[in-house]
């Protein structure tokens, strides 16, 4: 059985009573030649390759263009049921929707260039959206835990600098430890992350370093 690659925007797309692997590749580049999109690309092909049957659900996050959370946002989440409005509906339609895809997923792909030491804010909002009480996290007597089942996380995040550990930037990474801290609060045990760095002009050798980085996802996409 050949594997099925939905390329959507539209959230909501998973039959949650499949028995099928299901990928969630959520992209937040929106650069043409962008590093990252070729990456979680080539790992969702190697992924889905070597599970028959399996659904690589994609999300790009520009493209989406999902708002931040405001008050039309606010007033949904924190209005009891039975008074909400129609654009309560819409917007937490829309949220149920991202919620379900994750929830679906057996495991994530993300792609992350780092702006600004830190993350793309559609990316941000996205995490927003999907980071919520009841639904995947909850709050016991032992503190937060998270609901998310998928069992890892793969992070393939691309930058212009030099952040490796050991390098006088690395303190400047603000990116990896969130994206490691929210994953795991989310309730996702293992998360893996990929970094691309010296992308920037000052590195002629910049394409070695995303072939290293290719071979390592492959391996990763294709292993148990
Ligand atoms: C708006 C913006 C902000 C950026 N901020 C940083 C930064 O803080 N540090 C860095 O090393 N590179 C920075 N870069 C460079 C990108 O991280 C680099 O081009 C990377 O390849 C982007 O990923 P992409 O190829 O998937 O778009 C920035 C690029 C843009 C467009």
């Amino acid at each position: 059985m050949s594997s099925v690659i939905a390329d959507t925007s539209d959230a909501g797309a998973v039959d949650p009573l499949r028995s099928t692997p299901v990928l969630l590749q959520v992209d937040s580049s929106p650069r043409a030649g962008s590093v990252t999109n070729l990456l979680t690309a080539a790992y969702a092909e190697a992924w889905a390759a070597a599970r028959p049957g399996a659904t690589v659900l994609r999300h790009d996050l520009p493209r989406l263009n999902l708002p931040h959370l405001n008050a039309t946002e606010m007033g949904a989440w924190f209005t009891e049921p039975d008074d909400h409005t129609d654009l309560h509906h819409l917007v937490l339609a829309r949220s149920n929707d991202l919620i379900e895809d994750l929830l679906a997923a057996d495991e994530l792909v993300i792609g992350a260039p780092m702006w600004n030491f830190s993350i793309p804010s559609s990316l941000k909002a996205w995490i927003d959206h999907v980071t919520k009480a009841g639904r995947t996290i909850t709050f016991g007597p032992d503190g937060p835990a998270g609901l998310v089942p998928a069992r890892r996380a793969v992070v393939v995040s691309a930058r212009g600098s030099d952040y490796r550990p050991g390098t006088p930037t690395a303190a400047l990474d603000m990116q990896e430890p969130y994206l490691r801290l929210i994953l795991g609060f989310l309730g996702i045990a293992e998360v893996r992350c990929v970094n691309v760095d010296r992308q920037g002009p000052s590195y002629p050798e910049a394409g070695d370093y995303i072939e290293g980085a290719r071979a390592e996802l492959l391996e990763l996409a294709t292993g148990p």
